[in-house]
Parts: structure tokens; C-alpha cells; sequence
């Protein structure tokens, strides 16, 4: 997590830097920091504990001229978050500022090295140990920051994107990159640098992708230096990123969250135009027209990501087998990575992840490769480490996700997996043409449903504030709607603070039950399917014991609504695309609840959207 932002040109550094660093903000908010080479030939270094307006206010008597400069935006993960662990990292000798994405695995042994050498480390962060190291490196053997850098980076073991200033070199930044995000933006006689392209969209769409290993060397009226960590210089294609500034902007909406929410009908259909056909009612993959032998001639799936993306792999489960035929299993990243699991080359790993940097999946799918296995990514980021890593893949196309809380990525992902679970049962023969036709009919008509849904967000607004005195709720739901149970609890828990369980309804007397009361909130997902009556004698139970209960149902029920308190109606849809339906009030009703009780929806404490780090 983190994000960076670097400017080198002729533009003033500053509001540019900050403009960026409230793009990346989502990355980190617990510090933020920037240093410039300023037009008295300083390098200064400004930092503050908090959001990047803390930064802002902190810095409003201070020298902020300069059209060099680097910017970080911080998550803490090795020291608290304060202003001395904050990021830009002075060098001992404060000739070295340096910010840093990621984490340095061996930094205790690089620090006892270092500490020996005499130098003193002020902050509690792993990052502080890459600027000492690379300026004892460079002040022992004569180097220019560039080189020193490359022969610090053979020490390090761990994931960095970083960028760095030279007071003796105030005409350049330096940067380099393994195993975290770095884009770099190319304008005219300028360049830009970030974690993501959010920051650079508005200066250039020309930009480039460095790759593991690599450091950069940037400056104005130069072509771009890059090598690698054994000195051969480096050459990458420019290439061009289509991302709209308005994508990236909350349009009106008090919170990125509930932009998203409401995005979904759109940004559905752009995740199914050119590949859901309505007219003729099919549905063409490229990736599955390309690796059809691979895909077909697999003996098993496995399905691995983490948390939200990880219950959309649930969801995907379920379709594949039941509709596709294929045994699937589905793996937490982080788990699968570490428990030795058994792969052959007979098996396709589909990685599922929104950013498309999440450190563990990103480490599974290697593992995954090691062992022959052929790689499919799903990813929403374009360009994204995920997506370059797999042999092939889908992207969602729902446009960026903002919000750290997950909504749109998530029914972008379900789409994905049910058009390649149609695609794949089309091209196996497991379904027959009329049952393909009418599911492809329904899948395209999913937009239209969750905007009917959407209509309804006026009564969900005003059931929340009724929850907010909940210090625990629980979400049961069976089949397709079990993991959008935990969907919805976890939703629940990440912006309200509130804490939630997501269990399959039937689960719940095997222990849960007992936690029933009058002032318990209990959610059921209740839509009309083969399980109704299965879920309607769950709700009796729950009822027996005065839980309050909020069912998800179809439109016209009547059973299910006599027994809840409270009901929010979705339309009739086939059960294997319900949870893109059934998701939707659970999103608004967390949504309104955080909303109520005060807090931060887009940046909720303690999270970040993107882990780059295990
Ligand atoms: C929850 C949420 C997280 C992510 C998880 C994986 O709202 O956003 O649980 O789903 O960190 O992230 P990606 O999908 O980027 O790999």
C-alpha cells in the first residue's frame, strides 16, 4: 500500500504533487510528505501525521516552490503512524530524500549492518533503511545516486517502488521498482511518476510500465535512463492509457462509495460490450476463443484471491460446477501460497483482484506458475502486476474503484465469472442452447435490474439509522446468496465498524443461534428459489428467538415479509445471478448505516485499497 507521486518539469512541483497524493490517497492515509527541490536550491522535506490536508495545513508558512519534487501517502506497516515515520526519509548526511511502496523484508539485517557502520536510524520504518543504505553506499565508493542505488537494490530483499532526490543532483529524480506498482508518466519536456495512473491522467496519456528490477533515471530534456540491477540499459515501449479524468472524480456524489454503487449498471455494461451479445444471445471471451484448449482440457480450477474479490471466487465456484462442469476449488491467497498445495500443469489458476497488486495473490500465481499451472487473471487495473503476470485473463472494465470499500469491482468480477461460465458450458456441451440462450437473456438484463433496484435506495437511507445503536449484526444466506452473506458483513464491519457475520443460514443453529436476541440485527438474503422454504423455516427460527430481521426478497413476497421487521425487494432474476442483485442493498444499507453513525466511508481506519503487502 502507499502511494507515490514524483514530478520533474517545468510546472510548479507542489499542487501538482498534492493534487496526486489526494488521488493515491486511498492507498494509505495515516501520513503523508513531500519534498522539493526548491528555487533557493533547498532540498526541503515537509511531513505530517494524517491526511493529505494535514500536510497541506502544516506546510501553509513554508517554502513549497520547486518543479522537482516526490510525494508520498502512507500505511503504516512497520512503525506507528506518526511525523517521524513518515515518508519522504532523509539520509544521514540529508543529501538523500526518498519515498517507498512496499516492504523490505531482510531491513532488521540491512539496519544492524548499518548501525555498525556508525549510522543512526531516527524513524521505526523499513523504509528508512533503504535511503541510509544507498547513501553510505554512494558517500563510500564515489557513486552518483543512480548507481548507488543499483548496487543498494542487490541487498534488498522485499517489494519497492521508490523515488528519490539528490541535493547534488537537483536536475533529477531516481527511481526503481520490484514487486510494487510504479507508472511513469511522459509529457512534454516533464515527467510524472506514481503508484497508479490516477495522478498523471489529467498531464499525459503517454506512459510506461517499468518491470521488477529496474531504476530509472529522469530528466528534463533527456530521454528516460532505465537499467537494470546488473547495468543493461533497458528499453520500453510508450504506451497509452485511456482512463477519463471524470473516472476518477466523485460526480456529484458526497462519497466515492456510493458513486460506485451507483455506477454498477453502467460500468456492467461496459463489462459485457463486445462480449454479451442480446440480439443473437451469446456471450464470446477473448480469452477463452485463445486458450479454449487450455481451458477445456484442464482437470480442475482453482480460484484464488482475497477478501471481497475472494467471495466473488465463491460465487464463481458455484457457477463453474454447476453450470460448466468443472471442478473448482477455491483458495485465500495467502493460505494457498504457504501451504504447499499440490498443482500439476493440468491445472488453470484464475487470480481475482480488483488492483491487480494484492501482494499475496500476486505471490500464489507465481507459485501457481512455478509448478506449470497455466495462469487466468480477472483484474479491474489495467497494466496491473496481476494482469501482466497471468498467461491470460479478463479484465472487468468497471472503471476505477476509489471507494476502499469494494462494490462495483465486485459485481464486475461475478459478471466476468458468469460469462466465462457460460462461455466454457457452451463450448463443453453442458448446457443445452435454450437454457444458454435464456441465461445469456438474463445476465444482459442485470443492468436494467440493479438500476430498479438502485430506485429503491431512498427507504434503504431511511432503515439505517434504526441499526446504528448494533454492536454486531449477522448475515445468513444459502447457495448463490451464502457468500454474499459474507459480502455483506464484511461491507458492514469495514465502514461502519460494526462488527458482522456472514454464515450459510443453516449453519446458524450449529452454534450463532445463540447469539440471538431482541437487539440482535439479523440479515437474511431470501430471494424466491429452490432454498426458500429452506431459508423462510431458518428466518422462523430467528424469529422464535426476537432477532430483528432485514431480508433481502424477491419482489412480491409475501412469506419471508411476515416474518421480518423490515424488507428491501430485488426483481425476479435466474438463482445463479442473484448475488449481483442480492449485493446491492447490502452495499446501501452499510453505506447509510456508516453514513449514520459518522464515519469516514471512503477511508475507513486502518484500511487501504490496494495490499501491497503480505
Ligand atoms: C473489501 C476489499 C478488500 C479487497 C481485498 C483484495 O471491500 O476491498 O477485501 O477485496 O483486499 O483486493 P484486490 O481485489 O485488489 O486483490
Amino acid at each position: 500500500m502507499c502511494g507515490i507521486v514524483g514530478y520533474i518539469g517545468s510546472k510548479d512541483a507542489y499542487p501538482l504533487l498534492i493534487n496526486g497524493l489526494k488521488r493515491l490517497e486511498y492507498r494509505g492515509y495515516d501520513s503523508a510528505g513531500i519534498a522539493l527541490h526548491s528555487e533557493s536550491h533547498e532540498l526541503n522535506v515537509y511531513k505530517s501525521k494524517g491526511k493529505v490536508s494535514a500536510l497541506e495545513d502544516s506546510v501553509a508558512d513554508k517554502d513549497i516552490s520547486g518543479h522537482i519534487g516526490i510525494a508520498h501517502t502512507r500505511w503504516a506497516t512497520h512503525g506507528e503512524p506518526s511525523n517521524l515515520n513518515a515518508h519522504p526519509h532523509y539520509s544521514q548526511t540529508e543529501h538523500l530524500a526518498l519515498v517507498h511502496n512496499g516492504i523490505i523484508e531482510n531491513y532488521r539485517e540491512l539496519k544492524d549492518g548499518l548501525l555498525q557502520k556508525g549510522y543512526t536510524l531516527r524513524s521505526d520504518t523499513d523504509t528508512e533503511v533503504l535511503v541510509q543504505l544507498i547513501d553510505y553506499i554512494q558517500t563510500t565508493y564515489k557513486l552518483r545516486t543512480f548507481e548507488a542505488t543499483q548496487v543498494a537494490l542487490k541487498q534488498v530483499i522485499g517489494a519497492y517502488a521508490i523515488a528519490i532526490l539528490s541535493k547534488d543532483e537537483p536536475d533529477r529524480i531516481i527511481a526503481a521498482r520490484k514487486s510494487s506498482p510504479m507508472v511513469i508518466g511522459v509529457g512534454d519536456n516533464e515527467f510524472y511518476i506514481a503508484s497508479d495512473a490516477s495522478p498523471i491522467v489529467e498531464y499525459t496519456d503517454k506512459v510506461i510500465y517499468p518491470d521488477d528490477n529496474e531504476v530509472i533515471e529522469l530528466v528534463v530534456g533527456q530521454d528516460i535512463r532505465i537499467e537494470n540491477l546488473n547495468k543493461e540499459e533497458i528499453k520500453h515501449e510508450l504506451q497509452k492509457i485511456t482512463l477519463d479524468i471524470g473516472m476518477i472524480e466523485k460526480g456529484g456524489y458526497p462519497h466515492f462509495m456510493i458513486k460506485e454503487i451507483f455506477d454498477q449498471p453502467r460500468v456492467l455494461r461496459d463489462c459485457m460490450r463486445g462480449r454479451v451479445n442480446k440480439e443473437v444471445k451469446e456471450i464470446l471471451l477473448s480469452a477463452v476463443i485463445d486458450h479454449k484448449d487450455k481451458l477445456l482440457n484442464a482437470k480442475r480450477f482453482i480460484l484464488t484471491a482475497c477478501g471481497t474479490s475472494w467471495h466473488a471466487a465463491l460465487i464463481g465456484k458455484q457457477m463453474l460446477e454447476s453450470i460448466a462442469k468443472i471442478p473448482v476449488e477455491v483458495e485465500y491467497a495467502s493460505e494457498f501460497r504457504y501451504r504447499d498445495p499440490v498443482i500439476t500443469d493440468q491445472d488453470v489458476v484464475f487470480a481475482i483482484s480488483q488492483s491487480g497488486e494484492t501482494a499475496d495473490t500476486l505471490a500464489a500465481i507465481e507459485l501457481a506458475k512455478s509448478r506449470g499451472a497455466y495462469i487466468y487473471g480477472i483484474c479491474n487495473a489495467i497494466g496491473s502486476s496481476i494482469s501482466r503476470a497471468s498467461d491470460t485473463g479478463t479484465y472487468i472494465h468497471v472503471g476505477p474503484e476509489i471507494g476502499v470499500a469494494s462494490t462495483k469491482a465486485f459485481t464486475g468480477q461475478v459478471a466476468v465469472l458468469a460469462m466465462l461460465t457460460l462461455c466454457l458450458a457452451k463450448e463443453k456441451g453442458t448446457i443445452t442452447d435454450e437454457r444458454y440462450k435464456y441465461l445469456v437473456d438474463q445476465l444482459a438484463s442485470v443492468p436494467d435490474m440493479i438500476e430498479k433496484i438502485l430506485k429503491t435506495s431512498g427507504g434503504i437511507e431511511k432503515i439505517a439509522p434504526t441499526f446504528t445503536y448494533a454492536r454486531n449484526f449477522i448475515y445468513l444466506g444459502r447457495g448463490f446468496n451464502y457468500p454474499v452473506a459474507l459480502e455483506g458483513a464484511l461491507k458492514l464491519k469495514e465502514i461502519s465498524y460494526i462488527h458482522a457475520e456472514g454464515y450459510p443460514a443453516a449453519e446458524m443453529k450449529h452454534g450463532p443461534i445463540a447469539l440471538v436476541d431482541e437487539e440482535m440485527p439479523v440479515v437474511f438474503i431470501a430471494p424466491h428459489n429452490s432454498l426458500y422454504e429452506k431459508v423462510l423455516s431458518n428466518i422462523q427460527e430467528v424469529k422464535a428467538r426476537k432477532g430483528r430481521i432485514l431480508s433481502i426478497v424477491s419482489d412480491g413476497d409475501k412469506d419471508v415479509t411476515a416474518f421480518s421487521d423490515y424488507i428491501i425487494e430485488v426483481p425476479h432474476v435466474d438463482p445463479i445471478f442473484e448475488p449481483l442483485l442480492t449485493v446491492v442493498p447490502l452495499q446501501l444499507i452499510s453505506y447509510y448505516i456508516a453514513v449514520a453513525k459518522g464515519r469516514e466511508v471512503d477511508q475507513p481506519r486502518n484500511l487501504a485499497k490496494s495490499v501491497t503487502v503480505e
